[in-house]
């Protein structure tokens, strides 16, 4: 078979699966075999080959005023949620130097990284947003940050980041961390609400970029956006405040 009527037939096949995996997931609760099969679906030619990567960059080069910054970050971590000692000390980096004042976090787990957030600055404050839960108060309770002195700069919120109401937060954002349902579909519609959420020189970072379904998701965006990833992290990144990349691609 050519090459061509060999990419013909993967087009189709993918167009397929992608038409059938977005009717199920509309209409049904995924389960583990359809999370299998959307696997399956992903690792396919048509979303390795055909939407273009971003480019790698190494941080410093991004970001070069942040040589010599004093960091302070807790290395004590939950490993199993939570930023890796280098995406926490690049994001930190990044909220020390811009003095961000407002953060929007979708998904916080057991809010590690909105504690470690909240003690870089102490004008910084976070919207925090995980999925509602029956216990609010005990679930509450196991936050991080509870009864510390970052108390009061992190509001906690609750909802699904589908459907959840952020009109009172458009447009005012400097960082909007995604790091909630790392699904394609939840991703895609997450990464537009981070794009209404942010203010005019605004970062949207997205953890877990190598994960295939957020990878899809972000890369769909290329074509309108300036979006790269930091070299030996999971974050793609997306700042407005920057006029130009790098050159060179590290
Ligand atoms: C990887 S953890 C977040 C870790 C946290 N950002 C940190 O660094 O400590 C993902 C979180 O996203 C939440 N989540 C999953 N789907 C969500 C959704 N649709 N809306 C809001 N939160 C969601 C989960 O409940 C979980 O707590």
């Amino acid at each position: 078979m050519s090459l061509v009527r060999q990419k013909i037939w993967s087009h189709g096949l993918t167009g397929l699966a992608r038409f059938l995996e977005e009717f199920f997931i509309d209409v049904t609760k995924p389960s583990r075999k359809l999370k299998f099969l959307r696997g399956l679906i992903y690792a396919n030619y048509d979303y390795v080959v055909r939407f273009p990567k971003v480019k790698v960059f190494d941080f410093l080069s991004v970001y070069p005023a942040a040589k010599g910054r004093e960091i302070l970050m807790l290395l004590h971590r939950d490993e199993r949620w939570s930023l890796s000692d280098l995406e926490t000390l690049y994001l930190l980096a990044l909220i020390s130097m811009r003095q961000a004042p407002k953060i929007f976090e979708i998904g916080s787990a057991h809010g590690e990284t909105s504690y470690a957030m909240a003690r870089i600055n102490q004008d910084t404050h976070i919207f925090s947003l995980d999925l509602p839960v029956d216990d609010t108060v005990a679930h509450q309770n196991k936050m991080r940050w509870k009864n510390t002195s970052q108390e009061q700069q992190i509001t906690q919120l609750y909802g699904d980041s589908r459907t959840f109401d952020y009109s009172p937060y458009l447009g005012q954002m400097d960082i909007v961390l995604i790091d909630g349902d790392h699904s394609y579909l939840t991703c895609k519609s997450d990464s537009a609400k981070a794009l209404k959420l942010i203010n005019d020189k605004g970062i949207i970072i997205w953890d877990d970029y190598n994960a295939l379904e957020v990878q899809r998701a972000v890369n769909e965006l290329l074509p309108t956006e300036n979006i790269f990833q930091l070299k030996g992290t999971g974050f793609a990144v997306l700042d407005r405040s920057l006029a130009d990349l790098p050159s060179e691609i590290s």
